[in-house]
């Protein structure tokens, strides 16, 4: 009974998220940007803050500005060597890169020619069978094994990547997980709770160790519009909430110290992706860093909704097709990942991005996030906890 009410909340809030894109459709379409997978908002462009030198110049440009030729990973995929053969490319670390957004996002970074993909996942077999499912040119990535549920996973990616003395141009944040129907939490390596150790904590490992890479770099967070009680599809219970991070603080399963409930959980964690991304541009923005964030629209086809129940797997994506007729795919979340990657018309620092349709003719605009993730203090608060978390 409990099951079932969660499943139908699950399935109203996802609707309601499709019913807020409806809503907030008001832009029209703008001719696509030079360079950009996706269309973008004029305003939101004019507003862009300059790029960081040497990392999101046009294509053509940063070809001659970063030099990794000479840049070596090895990876135990397979038993074999692999060279990242990057030829003066960019190249962009993504998370989770082994299915759904970030293997599509690498896709389109890959074939632009302008990119060198590192798909920083914890299956190597699952990742080469997704990029070679989707014809992508094996040059043209690395992949490399990063298991965020274990801070020492984080350690020794890092380490590879600085023993490789690889300076990545972009970071993605997009590795997530989501367990809908457990009852239980299920711990990380180090004990957090899986949804804030993998979402939140191993990224904050991740990024704080690459650092000093990372400087004049861009790095972007995968957000969901759920993370926000103010819009219509985050009022569905259960709500985001965060509150004065007592919870976390304690190593509870809950950074509010409530009872264990996992979507709840899940959204929570990607609060603090955006508390994250804001707290970084506050402190590197100045610096060179651009940091951003993105919904890249309710996909639900993608993997992300394994555990759901198969009626709902079966028949959502149908009723997104068909009666809302929002269905976001796989492919057009990752063109608009590798667009805030790549575009120099989404180069605005602490920005929240999301797209005015469904297909590749929306438009890219500036979004509002929660109250919570807007509070600065709460997000030097989550800065503090997780260093203290990961032991930095
Ligand atoms: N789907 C949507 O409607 C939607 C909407 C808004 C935002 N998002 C966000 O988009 C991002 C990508 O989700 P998706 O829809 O593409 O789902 P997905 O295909 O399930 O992608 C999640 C990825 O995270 C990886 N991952 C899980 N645990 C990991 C760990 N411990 N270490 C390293 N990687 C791990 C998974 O790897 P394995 O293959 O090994 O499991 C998987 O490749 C997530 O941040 C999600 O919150 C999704």
């Amino acid at each position: 009974m409990v099951r079932g009410t969660a499943s139908a909340l699950s399935a109203v809030a996802c609707v309601a998220c499709l019913l807020h894109n409806v809503a907030g459709f008001v832009v029209g379409p703008t001719p696509t940007a030079r360079g950009s997978f996706t269309r973008v908002n004029r305003a939101s462009s004019a507003a862009a803050v300059s790029r960081a030198p040497g990392t999101l110049a046009p294509a053509a440009a940063a070809r001659t500005q970063v030099g990794h030729a000479s840049a070596v990973l090895r990876s135990s995929s397979a038993g074999r060597e692999m060279t990242m053969a990057a030829g003066g490319k960019k190249t962009c670390i993504i998370t989770g890169a082994s299915s759904g957004i970030g293997l599509e996002g690498a896709k389109f970074l890959a074939a632009s020619g302008d990119w060198h993909v590192i798909l920083a996942v914890r299956s190597f077999a699952k990742a080469e069978a997704g990029a070679k499912d989707l014809g992508m040119d094996p040059s043209t990535y690395t992949v490399m094994n990063l298991d965020l549920a274990s801070l020492n996973s984080v350690r020794n990616f890092v380490a590879e990547i600085k023993a490789a003395k690889v300076k990545p141009d972009a970071l993605v944040c997009n590795a997530a997980v989501w367990h809908p129907k457990d009852k239980k939490p299920r711990r990380t390596a180090d004990g957090f709770e899986e949804a804030i150790g993998v979402n939140h904590l191993g990224h904050f490992l991740l990024v704080n160790l690459l650092m000093d890479e990372l400087k004049q770099s861009r790095v972007v967070f995968i957000g969901t519009e759920t993370h926000n009680p103010g819009s219509i599809a985050g009022k569905i219970p259960p709500q985001a909430h965060l509150g004065d991070l007592d919870g976390l603080a304690k190593n509870e399963p809950m950074i509010d110290g409530v009872k264990y409930e996992p979507t709840k959980a899940y959204k929570d964690s990607k609060v603090c992706n955006v508390l994250m991304m804001r707290e970084m541009n506050k402190r590197y923005s100045s610096g060179g860093m651009v940091v951003s964030a993105l919904f890249p629209g309710c996909i639900a086809e993608s993997p992300l909704f394994r555990e759901k129940r198969g009626w709902f797997r079966a028949g959502f994506p149908v009723f997104q097709k068909f009666v809302t007729r929002q269905l976001v795919s796989v492919e057009e979340a990752g063109r608009r990942m590798a667009d805030v990657v790549s575009s120099d018309k989404l180069s605005s620092s602490g920005t929240y991005w999301r797209w005015n349709g469904q297909d590749a003719e929306a438009t890219a605009r500036e979004n509002v996030v929660s109250d919570e993730a807007m509070d600065e203090a709460r997000c030097e608060k989550l800065w503090q906890i997780s260093s203290d978390l990961v032991g930095i």
